[in-house]
């Protein structure tokens, strides 16, 4: 029986109201993530033997990885770094990521056709992601191998990805994300997707694969899955990984899929295969053969995008890129207009420095980078949790610029004080 799943846009989380058959899901399920928005879909691999049977391959990997079977078998898996070096963390990924392979076709099949109805032809990338994220004080202490790790299989596997497009990465531009958490993945330690940039044009960062720091994402929509829920998501919808700030390791697969022929832009080169041909002895053989002999069972197409991209309309922009009108006094302060901000708001004053003013109505003058990479924090996020990065989701207390969670990343902060409706900003920050 198909699921119900839940669309989730902006904050808010709409009950998706899809008519529970299978043709109505289908069609209800593509158009939505077509259209940017986010599919959650809770219980997606709990109510059958995938969730088990994937928890046991990485298991499995911390085993070969030279862990104690014993204790391999009997770990919650969000704790795998208090038990296991980075070596052996990045080792069970790569033996995840084996034996999960050649599943790949039969898992999607299950998952679109069992969970959600649909019962067309897709076609799919067989590397499933394996991303097992340790919390950030673990990739300092293993820094080394997690950037060599990064190096080999790309960022978001075992470190925080910065945000960006999947065809930004060589996927196809009609791609989706179907992401799976295999533990409890939080707000805190997950992924961040961004609806409101879907149709706005986003500029990339020179020689990178990732999005320029001066530019407004809108509101974030973070992942809060138990194992076995799922999100279903346009791949280029902007997105990013969060910064591990919490306690636990974030243990997630993905899988690229798409609902019509992978097209992708002028450097595109995955393989992707025919549905009609998963899980068959025809599936392993024409990837042998990326020539393509089958006519419609592997595409490497290369060459100029064909068919729509989302991404080409007007360039986002908000008024927080603006810097606010102050005035500089012989002293070394600056002053501004109150009212110039709203509570919950975070404006421009210099180069270097940004003013918060929280849900309280208190101001503070901040650092504008974030430590962690250096995002813009003009863009930031201020809500009752604090100012929230864009980047990777780092979540500061803008009243004394400590972060929130277990991380020791800190921002300058000083206080303002206000004097008959203006913002006094002090000298000492400057
Ligand atoms: S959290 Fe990574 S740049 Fe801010
Ligand atoms: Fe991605």
């Amino acid at each position: 029986m198909p699921l119900m799943p839940v669309m989730l846009q902006g904050t808010t989380h709409h009950p998706a109201g899809l008519e529970p058959s299978p043709t109505g899901m289908a069609c209800a399920a593509r158009d939505l993530v077509r259209s940017g928005q986010i599919l959650s879909i809770p219980r997606c691999i709990t109510d059958d033997d995938w969730l088990g049977r994937l928890q046991g391959i990485v298991r499995d990997g911390l085993r070969l990885a030279g862990g104690d079977p014993a204790l391999s078998r009997t770990i919650r898996l969000e704790e795998m770094h208090r038990h296991y070096s980075g070596e052996q963390i990045v080792r069970a990924a790569d033996a995840s990521i084996r034996q999960i392979k050649p599943l790949s076709g039969r898992l999607l099949k299950h998952v679109l056709r069992s969970r959600l109805g649909m019962e067309q032809r897709f076609w799919f990338d067989r590397r499933p992601k394996v991303r097992f994220h340790p919390p950030s004080a673990t990739l300092e202490e293993d820094r080394q191998v997690f950037q060599d790790y990064a190096r080999r299989r790309g960022h978001g596997k075992v470190d925080a990805h910065d945000p960006h497009l999947d065809s930004w990465h060589h996927c196809p531009v009609n791609s989706v994300n179907l992401w799976i958490a295999l533990g409890r993945v939080t707000p805190r330690n997950g992924m961040t997707a961004f609806p409101d940039t879907h149709g706005r044009a986003l500029v990339q960062r020179d020689h990178a694969h990732d999005v320029a720091g001066d530019q407004w994402f809108g509101t974030g929509v973070d992942t809060d899955l138990r194992p076995g829920d799922a999100w279903l998501f346009p791949g280029d919808l902007l997105h990013t990984s969060i910064l591990n700030a919490s306690d636990e390791t974030r243990v997630a697969i993905s899988f690229r899929l798409t609902f019509s022929k992978p097209y992708f832009s002028g450097s595109g080169t995955e393989s992707f295969v025919d549905s009609r041909y998963a899980d068959s002895p025809l599936e392993f053989w024409t990837l042998q053969h990326p020539a393509d002999p089958i006519r419609g069972v592997v595409r490497h197409w290369r060459g100029p995008r064909r068919g729509p991209e989302v991404n080409r309309g007007p360039q986002v922009v908000h008024d927080h890129l603006e810097p606010l009108e102050v005035h500089i006094h012989e002293d070394g302060s600056a002053t501004f207009a109150a009212e110039a901000m709203a509570p919950g708001t975070v404006r421009v004053l210099d180069r270097q420095r940004l003013v918060c003013r929280d849900l309280q109505g208190t101001y503070t003058v901040v650092g504008r980078h974030c430590p962690h990479r250096g995002a813009d924090l003009a863009a930031a996020e201020l809500n009752a949790e604090g100012l929230v990065c864009p980047w990777h989701r780092l979540v500061f207390n803008p009243e004394n610029g400590s972060s929130v969670g277990h991380c020791d990343h800190a921002l300058a902060a000083n206080p303002c004080q206000v004097r008959h409706g203006e913002v006094v900003v002090p000298p000492s920050s400057r």
